[in-house]
């Protein structure tokens, strides 16, 4: 078991990484202080695989639970489901100390970090995620949001939580694609800030499609201390520090848009995100071409694309004006100067960005 401090000062909260380790909750929860009842949100099918196990480990420490269960899709993230579930625990919270914990994957992190940080001016909420991509990115470093029709996250705070469990366990019921859709992310760490990490996959990359609980709390452990570094210095993303952290994003998030959420996973749009930010990298004389061969090579081995089929590239072009990056109409581009080390650049010629992607397509 691994613990990662993420330090800032009065609201510095433990990230526990392990295997086999939801029975200590309950201790862990005590120890904070939290409450006499955990609200925990999820959907049914954590619900019914992993609810018996949970509830033990806190009725154990004298906790009492609620359960409650919301669609398992990219809605859930919605002002109205959200006023849904605050009513419900309004309605629950007379003679309580209720605080919430977000059980499931990113929507239901984003989703309950939010409730917690509007109820009540903010109640404490902890995070136990059970896919790859939110053990080792969004339930770390407290951006809680929901959507509106206008666009993805717009509503939201910067609200962190006060526990992350990270179980390794959790991970064994996820599909392969779940799976690559988190380790998009593990490549994209190695790839910003840790060159150790980027060769410890070209080489492990196996055992962690296996699910071997030792490579996978290998990867998570690394990927946490490497987002809590980030998040200390740049909790709200104002010195371009926690903004390395988009990298692959520009023009990952706009493949995902252009194909309307629904032809690509996350971590498949992060990938060729990262693979066009790479060539931009290498058009810019920023890094040789072997550089970009091993990225390449990387995220073709374990599995994930490299090339979309039927290139919306319009599409493409337009969704990428979206990104919260941009400054005004200046685009604004995380790059890579070597394996580990990124440069942020600004008003890159739009007929490089447009052969980026044009790489990308078949
Ligand atoms: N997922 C990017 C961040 O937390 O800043």
């Amino acid at each position: 078991m691994e613990i990662v401090k993420l330090n800032l000062k009065r609201r510095t909260y433990n990230i526990i990484i392990g295997s086999n380790i939801l029975g200590r909750l309950g201790k862990e929860i005590c120890k904070l202080k939290l409450g006499d009842t955990a609200y925990i949100i999820t959907n049914a099918l954590i619900k019914n695989k992993y609810a018996g196990k949970l509830t033990k480990a806190l009725k154990r420490s004298g906790i009492d639970v609620i359960y409650k269960t919301v669609p398992d899709s990219e809605q859930s993230k919605s002002i109205k489901i959200s006023t849904q579930v605050i009513i419900d625990i309004a309605r629950y919270d007379k003679k309580r100390r209720i605080f919430i914990i977000a059980f499931g994957g990113g929507v239901i992190g984003d989703l309950s970090g939010f409730i917690a940080s509007i109820y009540k001016r903010g109640i404490p909420y902890i995070q136990i995620p059970t896919t790859l991509l939110a053990q080792v990115d969004s339930s770390i470093g407290g951006k809680t949001a929901v959507d509106l029709i206008e666009g993805k996250n717009l509503v939201g705070a910067f609200y962190q939580p006060r526990l992350v469990l990270s179980d390794v366990r959790l991970l064994n019921t996820l599909s392969k694609r779940q799976v690559l859709s988190g380790l998009a992310e593990v490549i994209k760490y190695g790839i910003i800030k840790d060159r150790q990490l980027f060769t410890y996959l070209e080489r492990n990359y196996q055992d962690i499609l296996d699910l071997e609980p030792g490579a996978l709390e290998h990867i998570v452990a690394r990927c946490s201390l490497i987002k809590a570094n980030i998040v200390e210095q740049d909790e709200k993303e104002e010195k371009e520090i926690r903004t390395i952290l988009n990298f692959g994003h520009t023009i990952g998030h706009a493949i995902e848009a252009a194909s309307s959420y629904k032809k690509h996973t996350h971590g498949e749009g992060i990938a060729l995100g990262m693979l066009a930010a790479v060539d931009i990298s290498r058009r810019l004389n920023l890094i040789n071409q072997s550089i970009s061969q091993r990225i390449e090579k990387l995220i073709k081995l374990v599995g994930l694309p490299i090339r979309i089929r039927k290139l919306p590239l319009k599409g493409i072009i337009n969704a990428h004006y979206h990104d919260k990056k941009f400054i005004g109409k200046k685009n604004r581009f995380v790059l890579l100067e070597d394996i580990g080390k990124t440069k942020i650049v600004v008003n890159i010629p739009s007929k490089i960005i447009r052969e980026a992607i044009l790489r990308i397509g078949e």
